[in-house]
């Protein structure tokens, strides 16, 4: 094939199409959820992007769709009033709640009748996005109500969120767009099961796992969890822009924002009800959580009228609805022994019908729990599940309690080995004391054989309950030492499955050392915090020599991770485990980069324009930290010149004199 001639006269102008091309294709994608290209064909679109980015960095805009990465970690949020209070809604229960809230508002308004917006309500997190001349610059959240915090940077890595609109005629050019942060249900299932496979504590349902991920300081991890902007509020200076509310969902639809497709215009209050009768039911269907339904005075002068007071608008309201729950009985309660040791009390209920879903075991997560609500077996309990949230006991119908429910004793010992449990003083969860306690074997064990881990998928829970009760398995290190033999003498296992998975566990031994570090399953120790260890250090014994005082100067390892490693590897058995890992082949090392070190050491950087992901502070402070320096000039020793948004004269410098130049992509992965 002949080679293309590139159509384009320049770089600039090859880069703005492309720009033009990915904002759309980002809209149909994650707007309008109707891609018209395929994923390859996307990625290399961006990927030319980011080549003709690099290559020319002084093109590179905080508005272009390779920003959404996601840049360094900061210090903290920054605090920052809003333009106009974020106004929190009454509630209404009931259809004579709302009926009265009705009347309320034709009274204010003199007797008129009012047309009403009727929405959904998301459950999320109010945001305030502010855009200048069509860019988005800035993004609050609710805070108080008058004072939220920024968090822009995790809100550029949400790719139904415009990074830019294009402002039709005769409209402001600051604008401001309020809406909702939410999580699909779809990703909470996934970072919960995730959450639970590492044994953290879950996310309550999605609005917390979407402000989790929101507030964090690193962005990258907000840009790992699938967060959506749906937009209900048009505002210009702090005041609603547009005669009414219905305007403004179209006008931000019409800008390309995602709005919700489900609200209604409704002349009367009598339509309203009706509205969220029909969702009462049919809300599960929707890929997000909605715990109700907004009704709005539709007219931007009627609301004008009614006012607010305190905290909430006369003109609104939200009806809620009733939590999906239901009574049943409480059967029994089991304790489970985790990885880490951790019991945690399951209740075993009598099948109850629960949004969908037949519901037999909620948890009642530590023993606290069990005497807050002074639950008995036998008790009728009141159970809900909100969402795709872990089912859980809100309360003990005292009334229905049978004369024989009888008292939950806490085990005084672990209900698996009978060994010594214990608590950490201001901890809820007890644990047991012996690290080889079969359950936290088995546990343990499944832990090491997962595809994130060593990756040995033969190993499943089965096998292993049989490894473990036979004794030929007592310990990670053990699984190196087995024989074809027994292991083919296993019920259901013969020759055959036994070579395959010696196979497999001699694969295991050349897995990278993040990998053989996550498994270990040292407590605090997550698959990222295990990269980033396993980078700094390069091998496990510089790891294993290091005091909780330097692994606290690795990037993003605090003072609880650090305890826990060096703990971890001061306890004599866990050596010994390791040393028989070591000499079983296992592999230990990995490739050094030590930041400790400083990979940036003697270097000079100049920075000038703007970055997209970070402030010159924190630019600085990413260079200071890998052992650069920041000078004020270009000179002939200047390392590198690092080119944000709208560079200035630096940038000339730095050409005439041949220094090397960054854009904001190659610096951060320089970083990295
Ligand atoms: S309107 C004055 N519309 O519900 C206008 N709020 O309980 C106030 N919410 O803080 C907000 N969906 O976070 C509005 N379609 C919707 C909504 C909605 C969810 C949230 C919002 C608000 C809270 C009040």
């Amino acid at each position: 094939m002949a080679a293309e001639t590139n159509p384009f006269p320049d770089a600039a102008h090859e880069i703005a199409a492309l720009r033009g091309q990915l904002r759309r294709h980002e809209y149909l994608y994650y707007v309008l959820d109707q891609p018209e290209i395929s994923d390859a064909r996307f990625d290399a679109l961006m990927n030319r992007l980011k080549a003709l980015e690099q290559a020319h960095p002084e093109l590179v805009t905080p508005d272009s769709p390779t920003q959404r990465v996601g840049g360094e970690p900061r210090e903290g949020l920054v605090r920052a009033p809003h333009s106009s209070r974020l106004l929190s809604l009454d509630n209404a229960y009931s259809e004579a709640e709302l009926r009265d809230f009705d009347h309320r508002v034709r009274q204010g308004l003199g007797d008129e009748s009012a047309d009403y917006v009727a929405e959904l309500k998301l459950d999320g997190l109010s945001l305030a996005l502010h855009y200048h001349q069509g860019l988005f610059v800035r993004g609050l959240t609710r805070g108080n109500g008058e004072i939220g915090e920024d968090v822009t940077a995790n809100l550029r890595t949400i790719r139904s969120l415009p990074l830019r609109v294009t402002l039709p005629d005769g409209f402001p050019s600051d604008i401001e767009v309020r809406g909702e942060v939410v999580m699909p249900r779809a990703a909470f299932a996934q970072v919960n099961a995730e959450r639970e496979k590492e044994e953290l504590a879950l996310f309550a349902n999605p609005r917390n796992a979407a402000a989790g991920a929101l507030r964090v300081l690193d962005p990258r991890i907000t840009a790992s969890r699938r967060l959506d902007f749906i937009a209900y509020y048009l505002l210009a200076q702090g005041e609603p822009w547009l005669p009414a509310q219905a305007d403004g969902l179209q006008a931000l639809k019409n800008l390309g924002f995602k709005t919700s497709p489900h609200w209604r215009l409704c002349p009367d209050i009598g339509a309203a009800w009706a509205y969220i009768q029909d969702w009462e039911n049919r809300r599960a269907e929707l890929p997000y959580e909605t715990d109700g339904v907004v009704i709005k005075v539709n007219s931007r002068a009627a609301q004008h009228r009614l006012g607010t007071v305190s905290k909430y608008p006369r003109w609104a309201i939200a009806y809620k609805y009733a939590a999906r729950g239901g009574e049943t009985r409480l059967l029994d309660i089991e304790i489970q022994v985790g990885r880490t040791g951790a019991l945690t009390p399951v209740a075993v209920l009598e099948p109850v019908p629960l949004g969908g879903v037949l519901v037999s075991r909620a948890t009642l997560h530590n023993q606290d729990e069990i005497a807050r609500l002074d639950i008995r077996v036998g008790d009728a309990v009141r159970v809900e599940r909100s969402g795709d949230v872990i089912p859980k006991i809100t309360a003990v119908v005292l009334e229905k309690r049978p004369p024989d429910a009888r008292e939950f004793h806490w085990p005084g010992q672990c209900p698996v080995c009978g060994s010594h449990i214990w608590r950490e003083p201001e901890e809820a969860v007890w644990r047991c004391a012996n690290a080889s306690c079969p359950a936290r074997l088995r546990e343990s064990l499944r832990h090491f054989a997962r595809r994130n881990a060593m990756d040995i998928d033969g190993l499943g829970e089965a096998l292993i309950a049989q490894l473990t009760a036979s004794g030929l398995v007592r310990d990670f290190a053990d699984l190196y030492d087995l024989q074809p033999e027994p292991l083919a003498a296993l019920e259901r296992m013969g020759e055959k499955s036994a070579a395959n998975l010696l196979a497999q566990i001699e694969a295991s031994k050349r897995r990278e050392l993040h990998r053989v570090l996550f498994a270990l399953g040292i407590r605090h120790v997550g698959e990222r915090v295990a990269r980033l260890l396993a980078q700094a250090y390069g091998d496990l014994d510089a790891l294993m020599a290091a005091p909780a005082l330097e692994l606290e100067t690795v990037p993003e390892i605090g003072p609880a991770i650090a305890a826990a490693v060096e703990q971890f590897f001061q306890e004599p058995l866990n050596r010994a485990l390791i040393e028989r890992l070591r000499r079983a082949g296992v592999n230990l090392r990995g490739s050094r980069q030590s930041p400790a070190a400083g990979k940036l050491a003697g270097q000079s950087f100049v920075l000038t324009g703007t970055l997209a992901s970070l402030t010159r502070e924190q630019a600085a402070a990413a260079i200071e930290a890998r052992g650069g320096k920041v000078a004020a000039a270009v000179s002939r020793k200047t390392a590198a010149v690092v080119a944000g948004a709208a560079p200035g004269s630096k940038l000339d410098k730095a050409r005439a004199l041949g220094v090397r130049i960054l854009s904001e992509a190659e610096f951060l992965q320089l970083l990295e």
